[in-house]
């Protein structure tokens, strides 16, 4: 009896067995398909990286700019004809340092441009100087030329007030009044003079800032009750308020979350319809999703010891994303410093 059972289940162990041999050869036979189809796209790609080595770059259509832009600019100053920003050999200290040296860049009408480069490359530096922000830094010096719309803003008769509502600023830190959220908008525009229909402009520089709807039925409450990323967006509102027609933007996510962060640019593709826009980021994805232009900057070691912060190369951003002119561009835009 005792006999009987063992040996049924020494068999049926042994059918157990066999069907786990059978399941592990099955196995070792996908595995080796895979490892088969696996050689065989790491050889293609081989191949097409070799073709494309050899053949000129195409640029990849940005997501969100389905036209070309019909640009190619380095360094220029002349290639772009309808430039709403332009600086001329400008030169920035800060004390005797100079802080960002050369840069002539011309800023086109109706377009984001992103500015990149490691810190310290003299980024906020230059983007300051387009609404005469770095006024307010005592030591702040700069030499040569910077015009808006053809005028040179540093100019005896310009009204540096005036000129910074034309050419709104958007920092990193998000930064509304401590007042209402109504209030923070109608605030900048009553104090420049609007007497229009303040409710309506409101509204619809809510609306354009994409904040209207989370905000609407709250309007008489604190700016500060709001998230991170809807201050933000309500500092861009406040910023829209007065009727610019460029905003600077410096790191204008960098507090922010990756939703939030995602909700500022694609305002940013929709306010770039009406306004020019100059946004510094670290984020290199940002400057390729956003950007129809980018200007890369790197700063070098000064005789002194110190650093100044130069202009490297400005281009179409797929141009500087994927077949920049210069070797510490593409050393930078892939990662391997800064
Ligand atoms: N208010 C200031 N006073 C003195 N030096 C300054 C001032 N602001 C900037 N600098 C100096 O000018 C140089 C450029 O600074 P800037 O802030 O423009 O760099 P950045 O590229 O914006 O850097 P980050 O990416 O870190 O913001 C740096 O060497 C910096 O130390
Ligand atoms: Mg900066």
């Amino acid at each position: 009896m005792l006999v009987d059972v063992l040996a049924k289940f020494s068999y049926q162990l042994s059918v157990i067995s066999y069907q786990l041999s059978v399941i592990s050869y099955q196995l070792s036979v996908i595995s080796y398909q895979l490892s088969v189809i696996s050689y065989q796209l790491s050889v293609i790609s081989y191949q097409l990286s070799v073709i494309s080595f050899f053949l000129p770059s195409f640029p990849l259509p940005s997501p969100f700019s389905p036209t070309p832009i019909p640009l190619k600019i380095m360094y220029s100053t002349d290639v772009v004809t309808d430039a709403v920003l332009r600086t001329k050999n400008l030169n920035v200290y800060y004390g005797s340092n100079l802080a960002v040296r050369d840069v002539n860049l011309d800023i086109p009408e109706k377009q984001a441009i992103a500015f990149i480069g490691p810190s310290g490359c003299g980024k906020s530096t230059v983007l300051r100087c387009f609404n005469r922000m770095n006024d307010l830094v005592k030591s702040a010096k700069i030499e040569g030329k910077v015009t808006f719309r053809g005028q040179d803003i540093y100019g005896n008769s310009v009204n540096p007030v005036g000129l910074r509502s034309r050419i709104g600023m958007v920092f990193q830190k998000p930064n509304p009044f401590p007042k209402s959220i109504y209030e923070n908008i109608a605030f900048g525009a009553r104090l420049n003079g609007y007497t229009g229909d303040m409710d309506q402009l409101v509204e619809e520089s809510l609306k354009k800032a994409v904040l209207w709807d989370d905000v609407k039925d709250k309007l008489k409450e604190s700016g500060l009750a709001l998230s991170g990323g809807q201050q933000q967006r309500l500092c861009i509102a406040r910023a829209i308020a007065v009727k610019p027609e460029v905003i600077l933007m410096d790191e204008p996510c960098a507090a922010l979350d990756p939703i939030s962060t995602l909700k500022i640019e694609e305002l940013i593709h929709e306010l770039k319809t009406q306004y020019t826009i100059v946004i510094v980021t670290h984020n290199m994805q940002q400057a390729s999703r956003v950007s129809d232009l980018t200007a890369f900057y790197n700063a070098e070691p000064t005789p002194k010891g110190g650093k100044v912060g130069y202009l490297v190369e400005y281009d179409r951003t797929e141009a500087i994303f994927q077949n920049p002119a210069q070797e510490s561009t593409k050393d930078y835009v892939s990662g391997r410093f800064g």
